[in-house]
């Protein structure tokens, strides 16, 4: 049984987000997931995150813990939490993938937010294109 463990989660940001404060939070969230051994990908639109964190099960744990009381977002809502076989981004600390900067010409990217709104979330639905950017075709936007 592998001891990596994954968290994935979406939320909403809250009224007042300004796109600078994504800014901190990749900072903070780079400097301490180094630390912790922890890697991952945070996707955002402005309006919504949907956030995968990879590492052990306390590591992940403990920041997720932070993270989903954190006032800048809300509705924070966990898709899945359990063991994984291996890291899908080890190359990210935190990765980050700023969608209103493709969404307009990369068909599919559209549905993030409306995933991340809705009330009957549909896992299916997070998991493939959390695949789609694990190792399709959206790879290529994770900076
Ligand atoms: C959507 C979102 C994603 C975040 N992701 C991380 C993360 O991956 N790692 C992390 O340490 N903090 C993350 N944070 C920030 C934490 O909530 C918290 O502000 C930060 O860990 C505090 O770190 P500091 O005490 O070093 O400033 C995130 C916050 C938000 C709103």
């Amino acid at each position: 049984m592998s001891d990596l463990f994954e968290i994935v989660y979406v939320s909403q940001a809250n009224e007042d987000f300004l796109p600078g404060e994504l800014f901190k939070i990749l900072e903070a969230a780079r400097r301490n997931n180094t630390r912790k051994g922890i890697t991952g990908l945070l996707l955002s639109d402005g309006m919504s995150f949907l956030q995968i964190l990879e590492g052990s099960e306390g590591a992940v744990d403990t920041t997720f813990n932070r993270i989903r009381t954190d006032k800048r977002h809300r509705n924070v809502t966990v898709v899945r939490r359990g063991p994984i076989e291996s890291r899908a981004f080890s190359e990210w600390a935190m990765g980050s993938v700023q969608l209103e900067r493709f969404k307009d010409h990369v068909p599919g990217l559209k549905q993030i937010s409306e995933i991340a709104a809705r009330e009957d979330l549909d896992f299916e639905r997070v998991r493939s294109l959390i695949t789609d950017f694990q190792r399709g075709r959206f790879r290529q936007y994770v900076e």
